[in-house]
């Protein structure tokens, strides 16, 4: 169904909103806008993309109609160091804008993987450009299929409920979400964000896991967040590690 991109203005007035039928990655458009000193809450949207730009170099599946695929410019006066504090305040908001719009609770994988029953239905890229926080954030809504390498760690809105779901609305909470969580942290630091983390993530505490680190991988429980955000992880030997990037997955 084609986007509803009035209705969706009509519902953020404040908010400039490009929207590109086809594009390369809203993140490259949204970096671009932010050099040219675009307002805090502009957001680039598109119908699909062809380079989609997920974490760690990955490419992220952006199917024509069927995703939310957008680039949030962030202007928030946040603390010096606070990205990985952001990276787990966007993975909050997208979650709690996946609830408004369909009823469904995600688990959060840290930093900020959006899952529904252990498979993936949301990824964030957070990015700093231009002296702002791009804000990438890609929903698989209405897919009912991905290809083959995907369809054991991906998932849908669509194919978790057996209801295709509005993609205007869940934009329009998701902006709002996000307006949320970014002014709680730049208001109140990273303790709330840290606290509502550990709550709705499986992954925080008593987790174990195996963390993909490029050219090898750490194998410990999960320990908590540190003040920073990161994760913390505890090895057999009793050691902790302050994992500060990587996959984490969960061992079998
Ligand atoms: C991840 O790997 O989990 C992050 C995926 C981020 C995908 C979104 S879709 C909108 C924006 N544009 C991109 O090219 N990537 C982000």
């Amino acid at each position: 169904m084609a986007f509803d991109l009035a209705w969706v203005r009509s519902r953020l007035p404040d908010s400039r909103i490009d929207w590109h039928p086809s594009i390369e990655s809203t993140m490259l458009e949204a970096s671009r806008l932010a050099a040219a000193a675009c307002h805090s809450g502009t957001i680039v949207g598109a119908e699909e993309q062809t380079a989609g730009q997920g974490r760690h170099g990955r490419a992220w599946h952006s199917e024509s109609g069927s995703g939310l695929y957008v680039s949030i410019v962030l202007r928030h006066r946040f603390a010096p160091n606070t990205l990985p504090l952001v990276t787990l305040a966007l993975g909050l908001a997208a979650r709690e804008a996946i609830l408004q719009a369909t009823d469904l609770v995600c688990d959060l994988r840290w930093p900020n993987d959006v899952l529904i029953q252990s498979r993936k239905c949301a990824g964030i890229l957070t990015q700093l450009e231009s002296s702002a926080i791009i804000a990438g954030i890609g929903i698989n809504v209405n897919h009912s299929t991905f290809p083959e390498e995907l369809t054991d760690i991906a998932t849908s809105l669509r194919l978790a409920t057996h209801r295709i779901h509005s993609r205007e609305q869940l934009l329009v909470e998701l902006a709002g979400s996000v307006d949320r969580f970014c002014t709680l942290l730049e208001k109140e630091g990273g303790e709330p964000i840290l606290a509502m983390f550990s709550q709705a993530s499986s992954f925080v505490h008593g987790r174990r896991v195996s963390v993909d680190q490029g050219h090898s991988s750490l194998e410990g429980t999960t320990a908590g967040l540190n003040s920073s955000g990161f994760l913390i992880l505890q090895r057999d030997d009793g050691t902790k590690n302050v994992i500060l990037a990587g996959g984490v997955r969960p061992c079998s």
